[in-house]
């Protein structure tokens, strides 16, 4: 007995699934594949046109020196203006939406005392209590950046 027809049909139907695919995959595959490597060549373009949203602290020296300065030679040099400040693409183009949040709870996200905080990260315990160890009091007391610079970190 003879497999030859057989083994004909098999290959025939092989090839026919090989052309296939290799039509489908040229209407699917983006004509800048491979341009570069491995990927669609295209998506370069497309990423650098998208909106800058996240600078770092040295691009806001341009226009607002004088806080750099500050901030430069504080405690928070390590702190980006951004975390305290919103990401520069609100600020983009709409200048006066740059706010800063001068809440305490702005403050405590970090300083808050927490069991597992690291002891290096100087934290307090309360509001009151800290004032109370400051020996601190009155209406001008009651948030942390009435006593000190944001920047800096001094108290005033
Ligand atoms: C191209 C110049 C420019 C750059 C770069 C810039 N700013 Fe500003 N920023 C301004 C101007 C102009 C104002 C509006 C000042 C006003 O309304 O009196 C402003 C306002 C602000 C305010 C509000 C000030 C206030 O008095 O309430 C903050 C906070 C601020 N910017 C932070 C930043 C941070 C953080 C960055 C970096 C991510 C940055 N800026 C980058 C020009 C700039
Ligand atoms: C730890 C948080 C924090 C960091 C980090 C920080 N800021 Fe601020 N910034 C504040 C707060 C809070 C205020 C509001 C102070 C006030 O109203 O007394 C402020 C105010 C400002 C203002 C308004 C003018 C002024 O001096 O009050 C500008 C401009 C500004 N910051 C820019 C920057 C830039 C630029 C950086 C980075 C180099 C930066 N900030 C880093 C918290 C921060
Ligand atoms: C993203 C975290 C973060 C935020 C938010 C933050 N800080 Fe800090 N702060 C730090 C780090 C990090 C240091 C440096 C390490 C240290 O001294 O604890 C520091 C240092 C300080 C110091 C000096 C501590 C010392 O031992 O002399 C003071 C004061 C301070 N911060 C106050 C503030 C105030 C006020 C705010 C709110 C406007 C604030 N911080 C927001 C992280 C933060
Ligand atoms: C009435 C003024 C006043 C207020 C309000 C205040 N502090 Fe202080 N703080 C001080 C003084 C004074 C010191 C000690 C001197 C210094 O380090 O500059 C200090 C020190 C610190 C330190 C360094 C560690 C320590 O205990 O000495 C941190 C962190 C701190 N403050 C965070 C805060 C935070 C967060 C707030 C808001 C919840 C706040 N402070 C509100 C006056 C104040």
């Amino acid at each position: 007995m003879s497999y030859r027809s057989h083994t004909i049909r098999l290959v025939m139907i092989i090839g026919a699934l090989v052309a296939v695919f290799a039509l489908v995959r040229s209407f699917l595959i983006p004509e800048s594949f491979g341009t570069y490597g491995h990927y669609r060549g295209a998506n370069l373009a497309e990423q650098m046109e998208m909106p800058l949203v996240h600078m770092e602290s040295a691009f806001c020296m341009d226009c607002h020196q004088e806080q750099h300065t500050d901030w430069r030679s504080g405690n928070h040099r390590t702190v980006n203006c951004e975390v305290c400040h919103g990401h520069w693409e609100i600020h983009n183009g709409n200048l006066k939406t740059m706010t800063a949040v001068k809440g305490n709870d702005a403050c405590l996200l970090c300083h808050q005392a927490l069991t597992g905080r690291p002891a290096s990260l100087s934290q307090v315990k309360s509001l009151a209590l800290h004032l109370a160890e400051k020996e601190k009091s009155g209406t001008d007391a009651q948030t942390c950046v009435e006593c000190h610079d944001p920047h800096t970190t001094l108290s005033e």
